[in-house]
């Protein structure tokens, strides 16, 4: 049966590392007849979270327009999310967790998802997985299917490409 993935791309580097593997995942998901999409944030001009709660309706919106919402609607029709990110000080980017702060109209509304996490690192991930798990923590009946770390450049590491294009293949 044909899934909905939907992949958060967060590195500023477009064709970067962790970018790299995203686009393996979603060559491989599409190949075996998924629907799959990816949301590179950098090209999104999008602000903070505001916590002014006005989302917390049954409507569940922002009140910033700023392409954010479209993103929020595919994640709670996926049945597998991907989040990647490069690791910075042994953390996400801020562009990740200013994304998981705008998914708070929808973070407990999100359920029986899939996930997968693709980090980039120099040497280490350090804590990074921490603050990412503890945002999937918030879905309903997470399952985290696999970790993708690269360590240095993507593109020269083939076998680690067929992996990830597998893990979509398969997801
Ligand atoms: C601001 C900043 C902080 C970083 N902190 C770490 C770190 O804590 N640990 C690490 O192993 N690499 C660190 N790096 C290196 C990146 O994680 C690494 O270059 C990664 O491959 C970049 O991924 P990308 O190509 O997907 O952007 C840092 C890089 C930057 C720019």
């Amino acid at each position: 049966m044909s899934k909905k993935v939907v992949v958060i791309s967060s590195s500023p580097r477009a064709g970067g590392n962790s970018d790299t593997l995203c686009d393996e995942f979603v060559k491989g998901a599409i190949e075996a007849g998924n629907d799959a999409k990816k949301y590179f944030l950098e090209d999104i001009d999008f602000d903070s979270c505001k916590a002014c709660y006005k989302c917390k309706t049954p409507e569940m919106k922002c009140f910033q327009d700023d392409g954010i919402e479209e993103i929020l609607d595919d994640m709670l029709k996926a049945d597998v999310i991907v989040y990647a990110t490069p690791v910075y000080y042994y953390s996400m980017t801020g562009t990740l967790k200013m994304f998981f702060d705008r998914c708070y109209p929808i973070f407990n509304h999100l359920e029986d998802k899939d996930y997968y996490i693709i980090t980039a690192v120099g040497s280490s991930n350090g804590d990074a997985l921490t603050g990412i798990r503890s945002f999937i923590g918030f879905s309903k009946n997470p399952t985290e299917k696999a970790v993708f770390t690269v360590v240095g450049d993507a593109k020269a590491q083939p076998d680690l490409l067929k992996e990830v294009f597998d893990a979509g293949f398969n997801c």
